[in-house]
């Protein structure tokens, strides 16, 4: 039986939240879980709201909805049905996931590659698989939340380093001498800044001090690189990441994420992660509609060109209007507020006024920097950015942001 004390504690801690979010609705400064009823591309009908221009979405380069798309997911459930009954390494495996990871291995120039059933899992799996009691794990400081998940739950001795600071990542390297693996992971493209990892220097790093080196690509997949492959083709490095981590479900219009990698790799994870064989496999219409997702991205060079020439538009009309975007140069741009009480107030200005754009505030950011994270998409035309230009600006203005 549950102690008293015990779930008076449980009940403190979700009254505590309980009363921060009635707080939040009656300020009208809650903006999370508010149902879309339609869309149309960047334009959003929002339960309640009305027509938005959305400015927080992953899908880098609008695929939602593409008819090709669409037809293959609806071809697959035709063909297999909507579910698989079963983990890929029993009877859970379809051609179809077989042809997916064949072309999530060559869009990303690798041996081989194995799907999982979401980013976040895929991190968790991977990293936990990869490493244990008498590793070591290095991260730096803004990695994603599953990573960190995936550190804590390997065991390994888990080693962070300052946001981007080589001089820290080698320190890291240096005091973390050990006998097992080193294994280094970060993000591409970090989810809260829309920085760039300095990909040149840390893999130079992780050569020189024998460790691997494991890239999140949840934000640079389809964003970065001449074709959209990601931070190798940035810098042009190609090969020197290990393990290529990606999602599924933000540039491509689907569930799910990989690792792509070695062959070698590769089979090792089929057989060791936990995820891959105690959990099911994706279902049909979603493999396909990735299968897919990734031929349009090849066949469609236009969309990246767009999203490109959007994501420096806004850029200049922010910088225009003195507003701080930190180091962003990929379609994630904070908008940087400072105080909670700013960024509220500057949310609430922009969804009040037909801007779909949420608040970012500490834990997941650091205190003082509150910010709104806006998402440019390729389904912006350049009189959607003018338009949410001319919100910010007035809300700026309103919360004393900018002159
Ligand atoms: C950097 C990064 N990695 C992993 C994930 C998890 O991906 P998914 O949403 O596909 O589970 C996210 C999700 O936002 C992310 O931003």
């Amino acid at each position: 039986m549950t102690e008293p004390q015990m779930t008076d504690t449980m009940a403190w801690r979700i009254a505590q939240l309980t009363d921060r979010i009635d707080w939040g609705n009656e300020m009208g400064y809650y903006f999370y879980l508010q149902p879309i009823e339609e869309l149309n591309g960047a334009h959003v009908r929002v339960q309640g709201r009305g027509e938005m221009l959305m400015f927080a979405s992953y899908g880098y380069l609008d695929l939602l909805g593409h008819p090709k798309i669409n037809a293959a997911a609806k071809a697959a459930i035709d063909r297999f049905g909507t579910g698989t009954h079963g983990v890929r390494i029993l009877a859970g495996t379809l051609t179809l996931h077989n042809q997916l990871e064949e072309a999530i291995a060559r869009f990303k120039r690798a041996e081989a590659a194995v799907v999982f059933s979401s980013g976040y899992v895929t991190n968790l799996t991977t990293v936990s698989t990869l490493v244990g009691r008498n590793d070591v794990v290095i991260c730096d400081k803004l990695d994603h939340a599953s990573i960190v998940d995936g550190c804590l739950l390997s065991r390994a001795r888990f080693v962070r380093f300052r946001h981007n600071d080589m001089a820290d990542l080698e320190r890291a390297l240096v005091e973390s001498d050990s006998r097992g693996v080193r294994l280094v992971v970060v993000d591409a493209v970090f989810s809260m800044d829309g920085d760039i990892i300095n990909l040149p220097e840390v893999s130079r790093l992780c050569r020189r001090y024998g460790a691997l080196l494991m890239v999140d690509e949840a934000h640079s997949l389809g964003v970065l690189g001449k074709t959209g492959r990601g931070i190798e083709e940035h810098f042009d490095l190609e090969g020197v990441v290990d393990i290529k981590m990606g999602t599924l479900s933000k540039t491509i219009p689907s569930v799910g994420g990989y690792i792509a990698g070695s062959r070698d790799l590769v089979t090792y994870l089929k057989h060791m992660s936990r995820a891959f064989v105690f959990s099911a496999a994706l279902p049909p219409p979603q493999v396909a509609a990735a299968l897919a997702a990734f031929e349009v991205m090849e066949e469609e060079p236009w969309r990246l060109e767009k999203l490109q020439r959007n994501i420096t538009y806004f850029l200049d009309g922010l910088h225009a209007r003195g507003f701080d975007t930190l180091n962003s140069q990929t379609a994630i741009i904070p908008i940087v507020c400072g105080s909670d009480e700013r960024a509220l107030a500057m949310a609430k200005y922009c969804q009040e006024n037909g801007i779909f754009i949420q608040p970012i505030l500490p834990p997941a950011v650091p205190s003082g920097s509150s910010r709104l994270r806006a998402n440019v998409t390729a389904a912006h035309s350049l009189d959607d950015i003018d338009r949410a230009l001319s919100v910010f600006e007035a809300a700026g203005r309103e919360c004393g942001l900018i002159p």
